[in-house]
């Protein structure tokens, strides 16, 4: 085929895109495998509660008609189990369109934009995008560095991301800190503070983000169905912003931004906290015995309060790719360490089991 004759955005062209974990159709086809345990995306290992299956299955007759785009019955919904303002309220295609579209509404060129490294990945992704700069702050033990992103800040910071708790390495922020934080902080900085994992925490110092957002209009804070909810194949996700704020988001977004059967999905998943227990208390009991086990071995992981375990290991992609043909997906970061999801008690012992054999050669 000829060359393609338009030039595209530099700022496109420099990007390093997205990888996702490895996909479990593809690991069993190269190696010829039913059974692989996929622990490398932060799922929810028990799927979505049978009442959200079975609420679906009533909307698949209506999928000819367009969702709500108002998101009526949802956002009352949200709203009225956070006490929060329903016109408060921001929906996405997941929160990740969330981060995307508050990006395009706060960045111009050159632009700053701080935030964690290691972090999720898509904040450098968006600030690129945007023609922006990243300032990537070193995490220090395994913990986001406040004082080093305040010394980062400048008149040209114009957005902030806090991961709380951090992917990749599930340790958390207390309250008090980010008070702290954002009253040190310019009010003419957009704040996202993203709690995809929020609902795993069980430290008591983690609650009230939202209590935050009375005297700092410049918080957002982004949470995902994707999750705890175990809609990850639907993507959904919300914000809860400042009014104007989100008056501007429903500018920018697609008019249908969320489909109508992750909308059905996310209400019913939110009336069954009894599914959410289950899930909670299946992590709760995961994450302790690969902290333990890892442990065992001599290695150190991160003090995680979400779904998944950061843990340092030397060697780490070799050890990813040997777990691997032993149909294990973890997910390497870098050469150092592991992030390894909590799966069901079956995947999470066959993960330590191999591990185990491996971590000895
Ligand atoms: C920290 C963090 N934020 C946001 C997301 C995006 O979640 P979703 O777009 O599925 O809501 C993820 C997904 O893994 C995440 O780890």
């Amino acid at each position: 085929m000829t060359d393609f004759p338009v030039a595209l955005s530099s700022a496109i062209l420099n990007l390093s895109p997205y990888i996702p974990g490895k996909p479990i159709e593809e690991v069993e086809r190269e190696l010829g495998i039913r059974d692989a345990s996929k622990l490398a995306s932060n799922e929810n290992p028990l799927g979505p509660s049978a009442k959200v299956v079975e609420t679906l299955s009533g909307h698949l007759r209506r999928l000819h008609r367009y969702p709500d785009g108002s998101a009526f019955r949802l956002r009352s919904a949200v709203s009225n189990r956070l006490g929060v303002e329903g016109s408060r309220i921001v929906f996405g295609n997941g929160s990740n369109e969330i981060i995307v579209l508050l990006s395009e509404l706060v960045l111009h060129p050159g632009d700053e934009v701080v935030f964690a490294d290691p972090s999720f990945i898509v904040y450098p992704l968006v600030t690129q995008c945007a023609h922006a700069v990243p300032r990537r702050i070193p995490l220090r033990e395994d913990v986001h560095d406040l004082e080093a992103f305040l010394q980062a800040v400048n008149k040209k910071t114009r957005l902030i991301f806090l991961c709380n708790p951090n992917n990749p390495t599930g340790t958390f922020l207390p309250l008090d800190r980010i008070r702290d934080f954002m009253q040190k902080l310019p009010i003419n900085i957009l704040v996202v503070l993203d709690e995809a994992y929020a609902e795993y925490v069980d430290d008591p110092d983690y609650a009230g983000s939202l209590e935050l957002q009375a005297k700092h209009p410049n918080l957002a804070v982004l949470r995902t169905f994707s999750k705890v909810y175990g809609l990850a194949g639907l993507r959904i996700g919300y914000g809860v912003v400042h009014p104007t704020l989100a008056e501007a988001f429903q500018k920018v977004r697609q008019p249908f931004n969320v489909n109508s059967l992750a909308l059905a999905a996310a209400e019913a998943a939110l009336e069954d906290q009894e599914h959410v227990c289950k899930v909670l208390g299946l992590n709760r009991k995961m994450r302790s015995l690969l902290v333990e086990q890892l442990g065992r071995l001599g290695l150190k992981t991160a003090p995680s309060q979400a779904n998944f375990v950061y843990c340092h290991v030397p060697d780490a992609r070799r050890r990813y790719e040997k777990l691997l043909l032993g149909g294990v997906i973890v997910r390497p970061m870098g050469d150092k360490a592991l992030r390894v999801t909590t799966g069901t008690e079956e995947e999470t012992h066959r993960f330590l089991d191999r591990f185990r054999m491996i971590y000895g050669e």
